[in-house]
């Protein structure tokens, strides 16, 4: 594979491309383009179990409770994303930029709905050039209404960048920011914040975002002892990062404020693996939970793995209780905003 395209455009693409596989609609990811976008497997030089679950068969990738979280945080992410997007063109959005898009699909998806509004994406060149060869190879071209404009909005200027792929700041637009808040510098994530928020009253962005304890805890993991029953899991992550790290997460519990401060009014927060995203977009028709039982096994090996490694060192498990840990999961949330002009 080519330098400078981005394995986590791969990495994630890859969990739309399985999660589309599931049979119920239900809790199925409705990104049927991802897997033709991503290609032969075997080219794809990204060495990580969601990966290498492509060439598995569809209930066999799904035993493994990696493969299965990815999956299900980007069902959620992906259908969050797909209801805003029509809630705005219904709405009135007459633009779609697409910021960081990697191999993002909605362009293509829903191209009929989308047929009177132009759409940016916006990628850095490398990873832009595989995705337009991949548009090229699957599906022939992209739609007419369909710009792509190559910028590094790290070290560009996004309205000037935009302005030049005939992007219009005076009309009202909705922003996908998906799997890219945590990329940027803080300095970047603000201006591209406020850059949305300078456009017309309506226009408005969806886009996910960690807490900065988080960002900070990956960071030390770097260096830090890590429990062996999760060394594994995180070493592949941060491998997979590697040339992508996690910079930026918001003040904990005071993402409304921070919007707020960059003239954006928060519309809805939406914890990703919690209950009503579960809900919303995890559940069969007939009830079950998509992915639960490889969730559920893959938890008691890890409490078992914990217990016997710590009477091998002859310590006590570590024990918490019920407010340290809802309060550990709420500093550690992966969640989905949705935000608008006021
Ligand atoms: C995790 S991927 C997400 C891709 C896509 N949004 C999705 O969810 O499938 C992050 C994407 O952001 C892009 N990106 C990161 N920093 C960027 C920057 N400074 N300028 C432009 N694109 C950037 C990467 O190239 C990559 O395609």
């Amino acid at each position: 594979m080519t330098a400078g395209i981005s394995r986590t455009a791969i990495y994630v693409a890859a969990a739309r491309a399985i999660g589309a596989r599931e049979p119920d609609p239900a809790a199925r990811n409705p990104d049927d383009l991802a897997e033709k976008f991503l290609g032969d497997p075997a080219k794809l030089d990204v060495d990580h179990p969601v990966v290498n679950a492509l060439g598995l068969d569809y209930d066999e990738a799904m035993k493994d409770a990696e493969v299965v979280g990815n999956v299900r945080m980007m069902t959620v992410r992906t259908r969050f994303i797909d209801e805003a997007l029509q809630r705005a063109v219904a709405g009135g959005a007459t633009q779609v930029v697409i910021l960081g898009a990697g191999l993002d699909s909605h362009a293509y998806r829903f191209s009929e709905l989308l047929a009177p509004v132009k759409v940016f994406e916006v990628d850095r060149a490398a990873t832009q050039a595989l995705k337009r060869q991949r548009v090229e190879e699957t599906l022939g071209g992209p739609p007419p209404n369909l710009t792509y404009a190559p910028i590094d909005f790290e070290h560009n200027d996004l309205p000037h960048g935009l302005a030049r792929h005939g992007y219009d700041p005076s009309q009202r637009t909705f922003f996908v920011m998906e799997g890219l808040t945590m990329y940027l510098p803080e300095e970047a994530l603000r201006a591209a914040l406020g850059f949305v928020a300078g456009r017309p009253p309506g226009s408005s962005v969806v886009f996910d975002f960690v807490y900065r304890p988080m960002v900070e805890k990956l960071a030390m993991m770097k260096t830090a002892e890590v429990p062996a029953a999760a060394k594994p899991f995180v070493d592949r992550f941060l491998n997979l990062i590697r040339d992508e790290p996690w910079l930026t997460g918001l003040p904990v519990g005071g993402e409304r404020e921070y919007l707020r401060s960059l003239g954006l009014e928060l519309r809805e927060v939406l914890p990703i693996g919690g209950e009503e995203s579960v809900k919303r977009y995890l559940t069969r028709a007939n009830g079950t939970q998509l992915g639960a039982e490889a969730l559920a096994a893959a938890m008691a090996r890890m409490a078992e793995r914990f217990r016997a490694n710590g009477q091998a060192a002859g310590a006590a498990a570590p024990t918490f209780s019920a407010e340290q840990l809802r309060e550990q999961q709420r500093i550690m949330a992966y969640q989905l905003a949705d935000a608008v002009v006021a």
